[in-house]
């Protein structure tokens, strides 16, 4: 296994990597929105410079809720282009499409083996969709077992996300754990890594809620491609309270400490300290809506330039299929071995 002959007690015919091995994924579903912005993809702009990282469109756990075909498609290579324009640079990380690499889904049969079916049922994100669909597939259940298969593929150390995957991170490493108990040293158990400030940007008009993709809320929710005009009223518009106080008080006052993480992320302080400045709201709402259309006008800049170029988007993503495969080839078959699958002669 990669870490323990990077610390000199492995034997092993894998390549060595002994940089820090950076994973992380995201749902081409919806629009991108400042949630994920904030709680991950600015994260991961970062990480790519300091740590070997690999990030995935998954567009197979995308599937797990009914989709248009051609919708999916679109969707995809917009994300991947609109990750470019946040700062993904596909020559410093690995960007590429979860199911272009086929070891997603044959280590995901391996994670369903290992993990009970009480783990699963525990999950909070599970029991949100599902009472949240008509139609309930079997895979948006055992989801957290692919998406253990996607992180323990690349042997990662630190998985950066939002506060939402706690949970699955959580259950992805006590899999690890036990397929490495059961089986033997198979697999690096990896970290989840989140951010001090962004990691649960909350709805604008429900702030008692997260920002997401999949609740229709137009006015609570500001899309990364938004028009900027909007999402400085949407912000401005931003439910608060009537105490008139600024304060770091996520229980008491959800809408003024969710402004206050979002003013925080992006312009790189704590909540607490971006409070100190403020004894009004409005002055609090308007420097939140500058702040946040400043971090998000050069990247739709970007998105615009690159969304003329599909082509290039497919190549540059086949290249990243490769590299991940490269990596995830050699874990799949460490796996399958110490399960007992029989290898081909
Ligand atoms: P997804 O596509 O829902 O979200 C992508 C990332 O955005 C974060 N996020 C948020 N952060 C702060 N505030 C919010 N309101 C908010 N909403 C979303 C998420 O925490 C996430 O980091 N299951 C994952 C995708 C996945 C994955 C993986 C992630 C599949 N395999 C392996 C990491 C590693 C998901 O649905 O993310």
């Amino acid at each position: 296994m990669r870490r323990a002959v990077a610390v000199g007690t492995g034997v092993g015919h894998y390549p060595v990597p002994l940089v820090t091995r950076v994973f992380s994924g995201i749902q081409p579903s919806g629009a991108l929105h400042l949630g994920n912005l904030l709680g991950a993809v600015r994260n991961w702009v970062v990480d790519q410079h300091e740590a070997d990282s690999f990030f995935c469109v998954v567009d197979l756990h995308a599937l797990t809720t009914p989709q248009d075909p051609a919708a999916l498609r679109a969707a995809t290579v917009g994300l991947a282009q609109l990750l470019m324009a946040c700062g993904l640079d596909p020559e410093v990380c690995t960007l590429f499409v979860q199911s272009q690499v086929a070891a997603h889904t044959e280590l995901a049969w391996l994670m369903e083996c290992t993990v009970s079916f009480g783990e699963l049922r525990r999950m909070t994100q599970f029991k949100d969709k599902s009472d949240r669909s008509d139609f309930v597939s079997a895979a948006l259940f055992t989801y957290p077992a692919l998406m253990a298969a996607d992180i323990l593929l690349y042997d990662t150390d630190r998985v950066p996300v939002g506060d939402d995957q706690r949970q699955h991170l959580e259950l992805t490493r006590d899999v690890a754990i036990r397929f490495n108990s059961r089986y033997g040293d198979t697999f690096v158990v990896p970290e989840a890594v989140i951010p001090k400030a962004g990691a649960r940007v909350m709805d604008l008009q429900s702030p008692t809620n997260k920002m997401s993709k999949s609740l229709d809320s137009p006015q609570g929710t500001i899309g990364v491609l938004d028009d900027l005009e909007q999402i400085d009223k949407k912000i401005k518009r931003a439910v608060t309270d009537t105490d008139g106080e600024v304060r770091f008080d996520p229980s008491n006052k959800p809408g003024v400490s969710n402004l206050l993480s979002i003013l925080a992320a992006c312009t790189g302080r704590t909540p607490e300290q971006t409070a100190e400045g403020y004894s009004q709201y409005g002055p609090l709402k308007s420097d939140t809506a500058a702040a946040v259309v400043e971090v998000l006008t050069p990247i739709q800049q970007r998105y615009r330039e690159l969304a003329g170029d599909p082509a290039e988007t497919a190549r540059l993503l086949a290249l990243g299929a490769d590299k991940a495969a490269a990596v995830a080839g050699p874990v799949l078959q460490r796996a399958r071995a110490a399960i007992g699958l029989l290898p081909r002669a």
